[in-house]
Order: C-alpha cells, then structure tokens, then sequence
C-alpha cells in the first residue's frame, strides 16, 4: 500500500483509535503556560512504590503518562514571526527541511501501521496517539515551510511497512538518537539570539514532545521485551541489533534527494551531530556540545516519574566520550 503524503487518517488506519478534540480559537497566555507545564510534568503520587517493569501496571503507568501530558496545541493558530533578512537566510539555508518533513511523514505511517498490529488497547491507543502527534509535527513543518517561502523537493509517496515491528523499531531508535542531539542544538540555538524567540517558542512543544515519544518507546520496549517468551526474545533481540546496523549505516551516508529538475540534492542524515555552526555564531568545540546535550537531555526528562524508564544508549555513549574528546580538544589547544 503506498500512502500519498495529503492522505493520513490515524483513525482510519488504527481501529479504536479517536483523535483529540482540540480547543478552537486562538489560546491565552495562562492556557499555553498551564499545557506546557503539564507536558513537562508527570509522576504517579504513589512515589516510592516499586512497579515491575513488564507488567499491566507499569503499560498503565506509561500510558497514562502519555494521555496526561498531551499537549492540545493547533499547527493552525501558530504565529509566525517576521524575519530580517539574515534571519530567513539563516532558516531557509538550513539543510534540514526536506529530511525533518519526510522523516514525519515516515514516522506517523510507521507508527500507525505498527499500532495497528497491537491486540492491547491501551497501548495501541498510546501508539496511535504518537502517530497522530507526528503528522501534526508535519502539519507544524508545512506551515512553516509555506510562510517562509522554503523550497522543498518533492515528497515521496510513503510505503506501508512490510514489516511494521521493524519499521517502528528503526523510528523509536532513529528519535533516541536524534532526540539527543536536537535537544543540545535547540539550547545552542536558543542561547544564540540568532533566531527570534517567538520562533523557538513555536518549536518548543515539538521539542519537548519527541521527548514524550521516546520515554514512551523506551518504556514500550522494556515492556514488549518481559512479556515475550524465550524463542520470540531471540528474535526481538537480532531484530533490534540489526536495526541499529542499519541506522549505524544510514547516519554514514548522506542521503541523496532528486528535486523537480532532476538535480540531486544532498540531505545531511548527520546534521544533529555537525550542525552547530549553522544555528550559532559561537565557536563551539563537538565537547561543549555534547556536554549541552546531555544536560538539555537531563532537564527534559526531569519532570516525569522517576520510575519511567529513560533511553540510556545515547546518553552512555556520548558521556563514555566525553572525557576522550576533551583530552583531545586539549592537546590541540595545547599546541
Ligand atoms: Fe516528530
Ligand atoms: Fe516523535
């Protein structure tokens, strides 16, 4: 089945499934301030008591953490500041906008086609509500990408997965990975004062729903992992090993896009690691960033309950890291 990039129903691919009801007209002040504390925030009050991760308890818990933090925010009513010159330069020239509004576009189908697959209704509900959030991630893209004037190659139409386990591993695993280094370049971004701040405050939410969405997965997988049996593990577990070879590979290449004329484009699939310098004037060393980024990761997290499980495999990585690139950003400066 092969989707065209208009045509995306969560409802109709997700049997059960009913979209929110989101509030018409434009919101206050004190309504965008209570939405973005509630997305922020989230603990069950039973603090202390131990859950298992596994169990209908702890699918409950992350469930519930999801419905509750949902932020009911309409791309529509988004405002959209006025740039000076080098403001929209900067934004425009920026190598991202083809790959961010594709890989939405990928990741509501893939969401969706896996959440269908689910027998439990709680979480297929949880899933299909992500799905739906990033199609509304696309719809927060498009329109910007239509006020500013950014010229877009053509997009593709979407596949439905043949195998929709695999394609919601390689997305849940992708955002872990991009998360982390998105939340680092928003911060630099942000403290930049290139960008005007009405423009980062648009982007927040999204921000701090990818954040929603990989605390979802993480927790997802450890609970699709305990209630799998011993032969379904293996399999999972050579699933999940193959599916960070592929990402390995694909963040090695730069992925090629074709535009209307038939000219090739090149698209940066590593722009969250090397992007610094297009979203700064500051002479940041990759230690300064990587360090920001496991702070703003740190800080994103805070807010949700303690006995959530977090993504781990980035964050250990890039402090297992840390102290090699700066004995080496040392030697230079030494020298
Ligand atoms: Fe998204
Ligand atoms: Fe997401």
């Amino acid at each position: 089945m092969t989707l065209q990039h208009e045509a995306f129903d969560t409802e109709s691919l997700v049997p059960g499934y009913h979209e929110p009801v989101l509030p018409t007209g434009e919101p206050d002040e004190a309504t965008i301030a209570a939405s973005e504390a509630r997305t922020r925030h989230w603990s069950r009050k039973d603090q202390g008591k131990r859950i298992k991760y596994g169990s209908d308890e702890h699918k409950q818990m992350m469930c519930r953490m999801f419905e509750e933090t949902f932020n009911p925010y309409r791309p529509s009513v988004l405002k959209w500041p006025t740039l000076d010159e080098a403001a929209l330069h900067r934004i425009t020239s920026l190598p991202i906008w083809d790959i961010a509004v594709q890989t939405e576009g990928k990741a509501r189908l893939r969401m969706a086609a896996y959440a269908r697959t689910i027998t439990d209704p709680e979480m297929r509900n949880a899933l299909a509500q992500n799905a739906w959030e990033e199609n509304r991630h696309k719809e927060v893209l498009s329109k910007m990408v239509q006020h500013y004037n950014i010229p877009l190659v053509p997009e593709p139409a979407y596949e439905y997965p043949k195998d929709p386990e695999w394609a919601y591993l390689v997305t849940g695993y992708s955002e872990c990975i991009d998360s982390f280094f998105a939340f680092g370049l928003f911060k630099v971004a942000h403290d930049s004062g290139l960008f005007p701040a009405e423009l980062i405050d648009t982007f927040e939410p999204v921000m701090q729903e990818e954040c929603r969405h990989i605390l979802l997965f993480a927790n997802w997988v450890a609970w699709h992992r305990a209630n799998l049996n011993i032969f379904q593990r293996i399999a999972f577990e050579w699933k999940v090993f193959r599916v960070w070879c592929f990402l390995g590979m694909e963040r090695m290449d730069l992925a090629k896009s074709l535009d209307a004329e038939g000219n090739e484009h090149q698209q940066d699939n590593n722009f969250t690691v090397n992007g610094a310098q297009s979203v700064t004037e500051q002479d940041l060393s990759v230690a300064e960033l990587m360090a920001c980024c496991l702070r703003e990761n740190d800080r994103r997290f805070a807010g949700y309950d303690q006995r959530l499980l977090r993504p781990t495999t980035m964050p250990f990585m890039v402090k297992c890291a840390l102290p090699v690139l700066k004995f080496f950003e040392r030697r230079k400066k030494a020298k």
